[in-house]
C-alpha cells in the first residue's frame, strides 16, 4: 500500500494546540502500523499572513492539491480583524474550500452518552443523539457575486452580499446527503428559506426532484428558522440535514452544543474527486489560545473521519472513535466538557490519553 501524502496547516489561536494532539494520534496509529501516511506542513491564516503577507500562500494550495487530504486547525483572531478582507486569515480558509472544490462539508453532531451532563439540554431532549449535517460549502452568500461596500452618490456606504445557487449545485449537494441518508435512517430534511428567498425556493424544488431517484429517502422540508427552533426542541427528529452554507455554518454550531460543547465536533469538507479537508467545526478561540486547555477531540474525531473517508482505512478510524469513547469513560474532561465528579484535564493530557487508549492501555 502507498504511503498517503496528509498536509497539516495548524492555522491561528488553538489551532497549533488542537492539531499538536492530532499528530499524536496519526504517529501512534503509524507506529503500530495501522495506517502509512508522511505529514507535511504549510501555513495558513494569520499565520502565513504574518509570515509572508498572504493568508493562503501559493505555496500551501500546491501541497494542498498534491496530498490526499487536509489537516486543519482553525484561523482568524483579533489581531487580523482590522486587514482588509482579502488578506484576513478567513481568507485562506475559504480560498482552501474554493480551490480544492470542496463543496460537501459533513458535520456530525453525536452526542456521546458520557457527556449528557455536558449539554445545556435536558439528558432525554439529547440522549441518543445522531445528526449528520450536509453543509454546501463552496455556494450561497459567501462566494455570490455582487458583494462589497460601495459608496452611494449621496455619500452613505451600501454593503452587499448576494445568495447564490445554480440548479446543479444543490443537486450535486443533495445527491451526497441522500447517499449518506441511505446508510442511516434515510430520512432527510433539507433547510431552506423558501417562504422568502428565491434562490432557496429553486433550491427546494431541486432538492425535491432529486429525491425522486431515491424513492427510499423520506425527505421533508424546512424553513431555517424553524430548524434552529426545532435543534433546541427536539433535536433528535433529525436524522440527515442538508442545507446551504450559511444556514449550515449557523445550524451546526447550534447542533454543536447539543453534543455537550463545540469542541466535540469534527468534519469533513470533501471534492468530487474524493480528497478532503478535515477539521473541527470551531474557531480558533482566541479567549482560551496558549493556554493548553482547549479540547481537541474535535481535531481528533476529524482524523477518524479522515481515516474513513479519504484514506480508506475504516479500521484505524474505528479505533479512534473507540479511544476517544474511552477516555470519556474514565472521566477525562477538558474544561468545556467538565462536569461534576470528573476530572479536568488539559489539551496535552487528553491527546495522551486518546494515544494511551488506542494501544489499549
Ligand atoms: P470559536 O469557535 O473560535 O469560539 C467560540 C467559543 O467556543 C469560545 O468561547 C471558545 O473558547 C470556545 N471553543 C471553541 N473551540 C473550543 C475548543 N476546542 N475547546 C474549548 N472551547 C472551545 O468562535 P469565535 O470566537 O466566533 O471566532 C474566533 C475566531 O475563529 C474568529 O477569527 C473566527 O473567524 C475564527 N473561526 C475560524 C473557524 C475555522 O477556522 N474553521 C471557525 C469558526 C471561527
Ligand atoms: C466554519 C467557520 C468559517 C465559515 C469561517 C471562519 C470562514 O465559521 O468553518 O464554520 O463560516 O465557514
Ligand atoms: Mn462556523
Amino acid at each position: 500500500r502507498l504511503s498517503k501524502k496528509i498536509l497539516v496547516v495548524a492555522g491561528d489561536g488553538i489551532g497549533p494546540e488542537i492539531v499538536a494532539e492530532a499528530i499524536k494520534v496519526l504517529n501512534a496509529l503509524q507506529a503500530d502500523g495501522a495506517i502509512d501516511v508522511t505529514l507535511e506542513d504549510a501555513l495558513v491564516g494569520g499565520a502565513a499572513y504574518d509570515a509572508v503577507g498572504n493568508p493562503l500562500p501559493e505555496e500551501t494550495l500546491v501541497k494542498a492539491r498534491a496530498s490526499d487530504a487536509v489537516l486543519l486547525g482553525a484561523v482568524g483572531g483579533p489581531q487580523w480583524e482590522s486587514l482588509h478582507i482579502s488578506k484576513r486569515p478567513e481568507r485562506g480558509l475559504l480560498g482552501l474550500r474554493a480551490e480544492l472544490g470542496l463543496f460537501a462539508n459533513l458535520r456530525p453532531a453525536v452526542l456521546y452518552p458520557q457527556l449528557a451532563a455536558a449539554s445545556t439540554l435536558k439528558p432525554e431532549i439529547v440522549a441518543g443523539l445522531d445528526i449528520m449535517i450536509v453543509r454546501e460549502l463552496t455556494g450561497d452568500i459567501y462566494f455570490g457575486q455582487p458583494r462589497g461596500v460601495e459608496t452611494l452618490p449621496s455619500g452613505e456606504r451600501r454593503g452587499i452580499n448576494t445568495m447564490v445557487y445554480t440548479e446543479s449545485e444543490v443537486e450535486r449537494i443533495c445527491r451526497v446527503a441522500f447517499d449518506i441518508a441511505m446508510k442511516r435512517g434515510k430520512k432527510v430534511c433539507s433547510v431552506d428559506k423558501a417562504n422568502v428567498l428565491e434562490c432557496t425556493e429553486m433550491w427546494r424544488e431541486v432538492a425535491t426532484k432529486t429525491a425522486a431517484e431515491y424513492p427510499e429517502i423520506s425527505l421533508s422540508h424546512m424553513y431555517v428558522d424553524n430548524a434552529a427552533m426545532q435543534l433546541v426542541r427536539a433535536p433528535k427528529q433529525f436524522d440527515v440535514m442538508v442545507t446551504g452554507n450559511i444556514f449550515g455554518d449557523i445550524l451546526s454550531d447550534c447542533a454543536a452544543m447539543l453534543t455537550g460543547s463545540i469542541g466535540m465536533l469534527p468534519s469533513a469538507s470533501l471534492n468530487e474527486k474524493g480528497q478532503g479537508m478535515y477539521e473541527p467545526i470551531h474557531g480558533s478561540a482566541p479567549d482560551i489560545a496558549g493556554r493548553g486547555v482547549a479540547n481537541p477531540l474535535a481535531t481528533i474525531l476529524s482524523v477518524g473521519m479522515m481515516l474513513r473517508y479519504s484514506l480508506d482505512a475504516p479500521e484505524a478510524a474505528d479505533r479512534i472513535d473507540a479511544a476517544v469513547f474511552k477516555v470519556l469513560d474514565q472521566g477525562l474532561r477538558t474544561a468545556d466538557i467538565m462536569s461534576e465528579g470528573m476530572r479536568q484535564v488539559g489539551t496535552a493530557e487528553m491527546g495522551d490519553a486518546v494515544v494511551a487508549a488506542l494501544a489499549g492501555e
